[in-house]
């Protein structure tokens, strides 16, 4: 949500900046801007719309500088046009700032200095900061100073960068609740970025804020203070994954390209983790807490949108295998909730980005109660990785694609790896583990044969393309894969998508089934396969139109509904994995069709760092 990118070094920023932002625009993509220090003072420009818009704007003003920042936004306070777009400046244009979060006492700055003379230009709350920077100046003070003296007057969520003609040479940034990290160069250069995308075209040697942490940036390096004003060091962390990593290689879409990178991605969050013969998992980022979890009575997960899908499938694993009563929570109502959280409760935090600013306040709340915490997160060094007090990887490699695709069926083995283990220092005997173990191995090729239903998918896409709703049915472990279904095609090709539990359907949305209705029903051959096929018979009989995904090479159900998507049969626990899979290339073939922006869709972000 909303991304920032800073550079002072000896080259022009220009370019450097426009690359970063470029990497980070699925962040947000309301409009972008940039603003670099040169000899004549700050040169800003910004433009509403993609990044494209900004990049022919920059072509035609050619600023420079060796020192600057940048910004591409997600719209929180005002309309996503120019004057909004950040940076913003102050009445002078000497001073520019770009911020990623929420001020939540902005207006009563904006009244206080609208008061004495301050000329607001937009509606953002972030204009507030820079005219408070303003009128803290005193004359000779240096940028960092100030910027502190300001923040220590704001409430609220930010993580900033600030460059001034007063002060130049460098960059000031400072995080409160939105992810910011350094680049440390080696050719004299220094980056910001609110994520490691942002930099690593020139380092992966990076280090990130804490809440509470400002620093400055300059051609010699780096120094950070906290909020007590005092000096401090933070760890710095190398960046695994390559640039490649980030670059479509060859596919049209992020998103086209994450559903097919699934095999490898399933491959990478079990490499070294499985032990077939003791029928368990070998997680080094819990080992040392066995104790803790053989302690726990409860456990309570808690995400957002499609990880709280897979926190819906942990709940089904964790009971079944680890026979401990599970609760799942949306992030943004567990932290407005009381929850009763008793001691002998873990709660489990799932999120791809370990970012999203409500499923860390729900951590936070947590860890404020004194209850143990464990993350499932894919991105290395996020906040939520770091402020669990243990957890495991996802090591899915960076997803870009706003749609999440192969994060989720990597959260699905990571929650199975997490339940093998605390169910094996249970109930779980080896030889349940070991046939749970063999048939996670299968998966990668399993899944290799599901994509090579592509283009079966388009023409079935093709078919329904002009579809006004959808409804996706299933039972048991396939409920949720039927609301990930349903949230994949609202997601990128905005048609009208429910998932529903299939026995629920005739208390409400069998009213809406008729021929114009497609409905994907998930039928693979399980404990509920036969119930599954009444509810088909009922959706038949009412004339709509059947999409389903089973997993029997011939059955009754081939005469019955029109659609047949076969996929390969696995256990009960994993085939959601299996299942989910043609359901992401549904989605991604009809948005195509539709001529959608698949992996920038309208009004959405990645990681949602604000409530
Ligand atoms: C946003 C994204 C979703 C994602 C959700 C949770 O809404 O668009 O794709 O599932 O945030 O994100 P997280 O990074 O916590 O998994």
């Amino acid at each position: 949500m909303c991304g920032i990118v800073g550079y002072v070094g000896p080259e022009e920023a220009g370019p450097i900046l426009l690359q970063g932002l470029k990497r980070l625009e699925y962040r947000g993509y309301d409009s972008a801007g940039i603003a670099l220090l040169n000899g004549s003072g700050v040169q800003v420009v910004k433009r509403s719309g993609k990044l494209s818009s900004l990049e022919q704007a920059v072509q035609e003003d050619s600023p420079s500088g060796t020192c600057g920042i940048a910004h591409t936004r997600w719209a929180t306070h005002g309309a996503p046009n120019q004057p909004n777009a950040h940076p913003h400046t102050s009445s002078q244009g000497d001073i520019a700032l770009v911020h990623n979060g929420i001020i939540e006492n902005a207006n009563d700055i904006r009244t206080q200095l609208s008061a004495i003379g301050y000329v607001f230009t937009s509606e953002t709350d972030t204009e507030a900061v820079v005219h408070l920077i303003d009128r803290l100046w005193v004359e000779g003070e240096p940028l960092e100073d100030v910027v502190a003296a300001a923040l220590r007057r704001v409430e609220g969520a930010y993580g900033i960068a600030v460059v001034s003609s007063r002060d130049p040479g460098k960059i000031v940034i400072a995080r409160n609740g939105s992810p910011l990290l350094i680049g440390v160069g080696k050719n004299g250069e220094t980056l910001a970025g609110s994520d490691a995308a942002a930099v690593i075209a020139l380092t992966r040697d990076v280090v990130y804020l804490d809440d509470g942490d400002y620093a400055v940036l300059d051609m010699d390096g780096y120094r950070i203070k906290d909020i007590h004003g005092a000096q401090v060091s933070r760890t710095t962390h190398e960046v695994t994954w390559d640039l490649e990593a980030i670059e479509k290689g060859g596919y049209e879409h992020f998103m086209l390209k994450e559903i097919f990178e699934q095999p490898s991605s399933l491959r990478d969050v079990m490499r070294g983790r499985l032990m077939e013969e003791d029928g368990d998992s070998r997680l080094g980022g819990i080992a040392h807490h066995q104790p803790n979890l053989s302690r726990v009575r409860r456990v309570v997960i808690t995400a957002c949108g499609t990880s709280w899908h897979a926190a819906l499938l942990g709940e089904y694993m964790i009971e079944e295998l680890a026979r401990i009563p599970v609760e799942v929570e949306y992030a943004s109502e567990f932290r407005y909730r009381n929850p009763v959280l008793e001691d002998g409760t873990l709660v489990l935090a799932i999120s791809q980005s370990g970012e999203t600013a409500d499923t860390l306040a729900a951590l936070r709340e947590a860890k404020h109660r004194g209850i143990s915490t464990m993350g499932v997160v894919n991105v290395v060094g996020s906040t939520i990785a770091r402020e669990t007090d243990y957890g495991i990887y996802l090591h899915a490699g960076p997803e870009i694609g706003v749609a999440s695709t192969k994060a989720f069926t990597s959260q699905l083995v990571a929650l199975a790896l997490v339940t093998l283990n605390i169910g094996r220092r249970r109930h779980l005997s080896v030889v349940q583990g070991g046939g749970i173990v063999r048939a996670l191995k299968e998966l990668p090729d399993q899944v290799e044969k599901v994509l090579e239903l592509d283009s079966q998918i388009r023409s079935l896409a093709e078919a329904y393309a002009d579809a006004r709703n959808f409804l996706y049915l299933g039972r048991g472990l396939q409920f949720p894969v039927a609301l990930e279904g349903a949230l994949k095609l609202k997601e990128v090709s905005y048609i009208h998508a429910e998932g529903y539990p299939a026995a629920e359907m005739k208390h409400g949305p069998i009213a809406l089934i008729d021929e114009d209705m497609p409905v994907v029903v998930l039928a693979p051959r399980d404990a509920v396969y036969q119930k599954v096929v009444s509810s088909i018979e009922e959706v038949k009989a009412r004339r709509g139109r059947i999409i389903a995904v089973v997993t029997d090479e011939a059955s009754e159900l081939d005469g019955k509904v029109d659609h047949i998507i076969r996929v390969p049969q696995t256990i009960a626990l994993l085939q959601p994995i299996l299942t989910t899979v043609p359901l992401q290339l549904l989605a991604y073939h009809m948005a195509m069709i539709r001529g959608a922006d698949v992996d920038q869709p309208r009004n959405l972000a990645k990681s949602v760092t604000v409530e």
